[in-house]
């Protein structure tokens, strides 16, 4: 009988790039380049990719009608990181492939590996990725990546426990602290989820008592992390002059500490754009319970009739159309 020795991987996993699928190239370039501060490095008619490093690729636009995000990279430390990983799903049954050549340079990555994830979110495995020395052109000052890797991706779930077992299962997971907000007299619990110093990498929101996912979109925002205040104000600034819709005015989140704004993107899922977020000490953390996502700001922008009408209803709709549907988990 074989045997799987389990070694500790926490640590060595870091977000490396994410890709959407959207027909929206034009308001993606505006979006990204215009009004964030990315740098715009290929334009193709399939592929749009940006840049907010010296990595080739980390935010990629593939053309397509799903008008969400697809596909999350991570990045792992080294040979044996990534065959522990893989080990992890040959001994659970789960299924993987690894990625052809094209694909690999789509991502600006040597090579990878691929799973259906939680979600159906096709979760990709990296070692190396390709770099590029041309210096970036951009409205932002700089993105803070290095061994935290790139920003967050917040998930809603109906299936919250499994979503959080894949990630503490196959990734080593931590817990860093958890938010619970009533909002509208439904009480959302948010648990956050740490792969490496950053406070989180992946967050997991989750309705109390029946789960409902009242969001569209696999995710419901990607963080990028900024290194300068002026960053975000002035992205702020000019994500309203250019008619994009802030979702949440900037404000301070009670656990990351981070000053940050929410938009919605172009496929309609959230960029949360964010500045000095707490990196976490594994030496004194403890994880702690949070009874408010802010400590100033983070505002709902206030909607218009008509747009709380659509936007609520299209919310309910969208809720019970998802009840009826069974949420993807690659374990049980
Ligand atoms: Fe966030």
């Amino acid at each position: 009988m074989s045997t799987f020795q389990y070694e500790n991987i926490f640590g060595q996993i870091k977000l490396g790039y994410v890709i959407a699928q959207s027909q929206k190239f034009d308001e993606w370039i505006s979006f990204m380049q215009k009004c964030l501060g990315l740098h715009l490095a290929e334009y193709t008619e399939q592929q749009l990719s940006f840049r907010i490093d010296d990595y080739q690729k980390r935010f990629i636009v593939q053309r397509g009608d799903a008008e969400d995000v697809t596909h999350i990279g991570f990045q792992v430390e080294n040979q044996q990181v990534l065959d522990q990983i893989l080990g992890r799903f040959d001994f659970r049954g789960i299924q993987y492939t690894q990625g052809s050549v094209e694909d690999a340079g789509n991502r600006g990555v040597k090579s990878f590996w691929a799973l259906k994830g939680p979600k159906e979110i096709q979760v990709e495995l990296f070692i190396e990725e390709v770099r590029v020395d041309q210096p970036l052109n951009m409205l932002a000052s700089g993105f803070y990546t290095a061994d935290s890797g790139m920003g967050h991706v917040a998930i809603t779930s109906r299936k919250p426990e499994k979503m959080i077992r894949f990630w503490q299962e196959f990734f080593d997971a931590r817990l860093t602290d958890t938010i619970e907000q009533k909002i509208n007299g439904v009480t959302l619990d948010v648990t956050f989820l740490r792969l490496n110093e950053r406070h989180h990498s992946i967050a997991v929101a989750e309705t109390r008592g029946v789960h409902l996912d009242p969001i569209r979109t696999a995710i419901q925002h990607m963080n990028l992390q900024v290194l300068d205040l002026e960053d975000v104000t002035m992205a702020y600034q000019r994500c309203k002059d250019h008619g994009f819709p802030v979702a949440w005015e900037v404000g301070q989140h009670t656990n990351d500490r981070e000053v940050s704004f929410y938009v919605a993107s172009p496929s309609g899922f959230e960029i949360e754009l964010g500045w000095a977020p707490i990196k976490i000490d594994e030496g004194t953390w403890q994880p702690v319970k949070h009874t408010s996502i802010s400590v100033w700001g983070h505002h709902p922008k206030p909607p218009t009739k008509m747009h709380k009408f659509v936007h609520e209803f299209g919310q309910i709709s969208q809720s019970i159309k998802k009840l009826r549907h069974d949420e993807y988990s690659p374990i049980d």
